[in-house]
């Protein structure tokens, strides 16, 4: 088959197991040029993957829905949008579908009134949804539990219902500090549906990135757990929530009326009288039917605070209709969801992901959404092919992190499992390298389910760069922007730059589910996102189009490396060193060059079967053969003056790499608050 990965396309050794591919599309070569833009453009990749006429004859949005909703979107924005929202169900119609008047604080569908909870639940109890499957959990441990929307939508009355009953109204904020569990869900629909404002908050951070959202969030009521299960180990989770409180000033201590703490792990719990109620007492003897409050339209659903590196953590506001739009259409479009999916999307509940495309998403589109509790290796490599398999998931949506860790561990734990259920394959939260994308369609899909790059952030809200089953494909590229979105790739005087030129990505248009901005911070919002290009938001992420139109992310603006005059983002270099067969993940930095201004250093991490790292006779070798590889592979400009291997790398809890605690330590700075680092890191 001419698409079959190479030694340059798999990192993993050919195994006698994996079954023989189907025939795929013939590629289609081409050469992109060399180009010296604001970025460089290193990565020559040419493989392009055509979609199989099944996919198509199935999909519920074909070619041609795509094509005429893009002319509609741009012929007609507001029009576009408008006809989305009329998929879903209003207690008020809106008087404008979107309002400007006060940009940057973009307003949707004012004058509407709504909760994002009638649509992911209530309405489905009218229909046949209801006896559907809404929720499919799984602890670590193997225990299970599984919800109907029926019995998902009497669950949420119920802590709804206790919620008012200890006092929590319209507007009030509830943390979530919970690993994921139903009671996760719950409690984010619950809040939702009584109009209070939920903002999770991730079970491993520690108690001092609690406290700092708690400081700016000023929660009435935390939802909590005793401890849960996390690679073999039981975590407690309250005496940090309680940590966190202590620490607060002693009126915002005292705002925090309630903490709601579920009873998972039996673990021996200290309650603090009159403050602290067990979920069990709570919602005992709770009517299982529920008023759900009726809001407007561009009242906040979510406080979500953004992974941010350094300073202050920053809350993006997201209100109830514009969000329950935006998700809705990207949901349905995106993943084609139909009547007999079970879509399973890796991300914890409490990031944007999780929000998104674990709850809100899912359940507004009536279909199966599944949850794990624990780490995906435990209690062996397998355990995400073994879940696949069982509950029969035909969407997997993860990070391109989880695809890299699990080809590291190599195809065979793949080839065991029957996955044939698997329709469609999605990645997000980082570049995929073209080597992980094609490892994940070929021994994942096996050459059958497109594989989705999907871009997007906390602040988008929803995914905005993404193909769609139907499109043409090519590894490691986002495609393009969804109907509605319009992208561009500009230098830093906000000129296009061109095809095959990198620079700033912006968005040039204003989009349903976008942030209403930061909670208690204007200033920033405005300044982080609007101020350098009037009118245009700007990501952050350096990307390039090619002559085709397609996006290729190149990273963080903040990662660019300087080389010689050459602008290089790191998810090329990264790729390139990826495409050796002997590296399983990578990350590059730039250290300061006396010659060139700036060079590259390059942290590897070897794939399994590699010999352990004290004992590898030859790596000096290695390391000038992978300098030399990514040379070959990118071009002179591309140096890398040290490579140094190493066990693991520094990964935020979303599982991003942290290149600013490896550019830190390198340069022998004080590497800042570290708590936000994913365990088992020195
Ligand atoms: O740098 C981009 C990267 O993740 C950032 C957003 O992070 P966060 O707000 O945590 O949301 C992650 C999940 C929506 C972006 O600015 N990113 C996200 N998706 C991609 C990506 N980078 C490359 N390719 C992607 N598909």
């Amino acid at each position: 088959a001419p698409n079959a990965p190479n030694a340059h396309g798999d990192g993993t050794p050919p195994s006698a197991t994996v079954p023989p591919l189907p025939d795929l599309p013939a590629p289609h070569l081409r050469d992109l040029p060399f180009t010296g833009g604001t970025i460089d453009a290193l990565l020559r990749e040419e493989r392009v993957f055509r979609p199989l006429p099944q996919v198509v004859a199935g999909a519920v949005v074909n070619p041609q829905d795509v094509t005429r909703a893009r002319a509609r979107a741009a012929a007609d924005p507001d029009g576009y949008w408008e006809e989305a929202a009329e998929e879903l169900e209003w207690f008020r119609r809106w008087d404008a579908v979107h309002d400007g008047s006060n940009a940057p604080f973009h307003r949707w569908f004012t004058g509407a009134r709504c909760n994002i909870v009638h649509n992911a639940l209530d309405r489905h109890i009218e229909t046949g949804t209801k006896n559907r499957l809404a929720l499919i959990w799984e602890g670590e441990s193997g225990d299970t539990r599984s919800f109907t929307y029926y019995q998902l939508y009497r669950e949420v009355n119920r802590l709804a219902n206790a919620l008012r009953g200890l006092g929590v109204g319209k507007g009030d904020r509830v943390i979530i500090y919970m690993p994921p569990l139903p009671e996760t869900v719950f409690a984010m629909l619950a809040a939702a549906k009584i109009g209070a404002v939920h903002s999770t908050v991730f079970g491993g951070f520690s108690a001092r990135s609690l406290r700092d959202r708690m400081e700016d969030a000023r929660p009435a009521v935390i939802v909590t757990v005793d401890g849960f299960y996390r690679n073999g180990r039981v975590i407690p989770l309250k005496p940090i929530a309680d940590e966190a409180v202590a620490t607060l000033p002693p009126d915002l201590a005292a705002g925090v009326r309630h903490m709601v703490v579920v009873h998972r792990a039996h673990m021996e719990t200290p309650m603090t009288e009159g403050r602290d109620i067990w979920y069990h007492d709570a919602v005992r003897g709770q009517h299982h039917e529920a008023l759900t409050e009726i809001m407007d339209s561009t009242d906040p659903l979510f406080l979500l605070y953004t992974s941010g590196t350094t300073g202050k953590p920053k809350g993006h506001v997201h209100a109830h209709g514009g969000y329950m739009v935006g998700v809705h259409r990207t949901m349905r479009w995106v993943f084609d969801v139909k009547p007999t999916d079970i879509f399973w999307c890796t991300a914890e509940p409490g990031w944007i992901t999780g929000h998104s495309y674990v709850v809100y998403g899912p359940l507004m589109a009536g279909t199966t959404t599944v949850l794990y509790e624990g780490h995906p290796l435990y209690p062996e490599p397998g355990r995400v092919w073994s879940m696949v398999e069982r509950l029969g998931v035909t969407i997997l949506y993860t990070a391109p992190t989880l695809v890299r860790m699990l080809m590291r561990h190599g195809a065979q734990h793949v080839a065991r499992h029957d996955l044939t259920t698997l329709r469609l394959l999605a990645t997000v939260g980082e570049p995929i390298s073209p080597e992980a994308w094609l490892w994940f369609h070929r021994h994942v899909g096996r050459g059958r389910c497109p594989v989705l790059d999907t871009w997007w952030q906390t602040e988008t809200g929803m995914i905005m760069l993404s193909p769609l089953p139907v499109s043409l494909l090519k590894p490691g590229s986002v495609t393009r922007p969804l109907p509605g979105i319009e992208a561009d790739v500009v230098d830093e005087h906000g000129k296009p730059v061109g095809p095959g030129h990198g620079g700033l990505l912006v968005l040039q248009r204003p989009w349903p589910a976008m942030s209403c901005g930061v909670y208690n911070d204007d200033e920033s919002y405005r300044r982080l996102y609007w101020e350098r290009f009037p009118g245009w938001y700007c990501t952050g992420d350096v990307a390039r189009r090619d002559e085709d139109g397609y996006f290729w992310i190149q990273g963080r603006a903040d990662d660019v490396l300087l080389i010689a005059g050459h602008r290089i983002g790191t998810a090329e270099m990264e790729a390139a060193l990826a495409s050796h067969p002997s590296v399983a993940e990578c990350a590059v930095i730039g250290v300061p060059d006396a010659l060139r201004g700036e060079v590259a250093k390059a942290f590897v991490v070897l794939v399994d079967d590699h010999p352990p790292l004290g004992t590898m006779v030859n790596a000096d070798d290695l390391a000038t053969e992978l300098v030399e590889h990514v040379r070959r592979e990118l071009g002179p400009v591309a140096v890398i003056r040290e490579v140094t291997f190493r066990e693991g790398l520094p990964r935020n809890r979303s599982g991003k790499i942290m290149r600013r605690v490896l550019r830190s330590e390198e340069l022998g700075r004080d590497t800042g608050d570290l708590s936000t680092l994913e365990d088992g890191y020195v």
